[in-house]
């Protein structure tokens, strides 16, 4: 309990906007009436399973459908697939020649939506590789060709790495293009004092989430744009 007597709401809440009726009025109006079959049968699967946290919210994945469309974005990449939601907004969104670069070091979660992913038409978008992003990344950026080919690349892996991912995908992504690095407000933990409570997790990446979101700010390469969704997604347009 707090000295004035009310108790600090814990960190990590689900949704980062002050009112739960709020949020569920936001899902219930424009997020579930239009959330394509495929997503909500994936969304419904994700929720029986025990690390079910980790998936992307209903209302970021209408975002990232969303943007993807509004980009014409064809040459993807997504690093943290989980059991494939985010994989799923983008799959749908982009052209039927489209591509998406998927990486997780968890290939068992990724097969429980895949047989989804495939009734929906679109798994021939995806190329998926087991195991960490980084040597990914490493090899990538040795061959030139790869340079400045991606449209889209979402990060939502291993956030202790996402400085390394920025350092390796802004010579990835084309001029013009976006990287959108999710969880960025992690938790609304980023304003938290040191001494309120906080699960563990959250404690240990916070200080992570904070260094990259002082990098991008200053970083030269980019425009950014955080926008407060799900948990908070940071994205960056590739200026040079
Ligand atoms: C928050 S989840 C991703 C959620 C997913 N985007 C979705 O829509 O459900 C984070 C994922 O990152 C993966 N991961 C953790 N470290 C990684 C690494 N070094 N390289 C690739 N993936 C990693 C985890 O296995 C986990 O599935």
């Amino acid at each position: 309990m707090a000295e004035n007597g009310i108790k600090h709401q814990e960190v990590g809440h689900k949704s980062l906007l002050q009112s739960d009726a709020l949020y569920q009025y936001i899902l219930e109006t424009s997020v579930y009436p239009r959330e394509p079959e495929s997503m909500k049968e994936l969304r419904e699967v994700t929720a029986k399973h025990p690390w079910n946290l980790m998936t992307t919210s209903a209302d970021e994945g209408q975002f990232l459908n969303m943007l993807l469309k509004l980009i014409n974005a064809k040459n993807t990449m997504e690093i943290g697939v989980y059991t494939g939601y985010s994989l799923l907004a983008t799959a749908l969104a982009i052209p039927d020649d489209g591509k998406i670069l998927a990486m997780d070091i968890n290939r068992e979660n990724y097969e429980i939506g895949l047989p989804i992913i495939e009734k929906a038409g679109v798994a021939h978008k995806i190329e998926f590789r087991e195991g960490p992003a980084l040597p990914v990344l490493d090899q990538l950026v040795e061959d030139k060709k790869n340079h400045g080919t991606y449209d889209f690349i979402f990060v939502d892996a291993d956030k202790d790495n996402y400085i390394n991912y920025h350092k390796r995908i802004i010579d990835l992504v084309k001029v013009g293009g976006l990287i959108g690095y999710d969880n960025t407000l992690w938790n609304g933990s980023v304003v938290a004092p040191p001494d309120a409570p906080m699960r563990k997790y959250v404690r240990y990446y916070r200080d992570f989430v904070l260094e990259l979101n002082k990098a991008l700010a200053v970083d030269p390469r980019i425009e950014i744009c955080m926008l407060p969704v799900g948990d908070g997604i940071t994205l960056c347009r590739r200026i040079s």
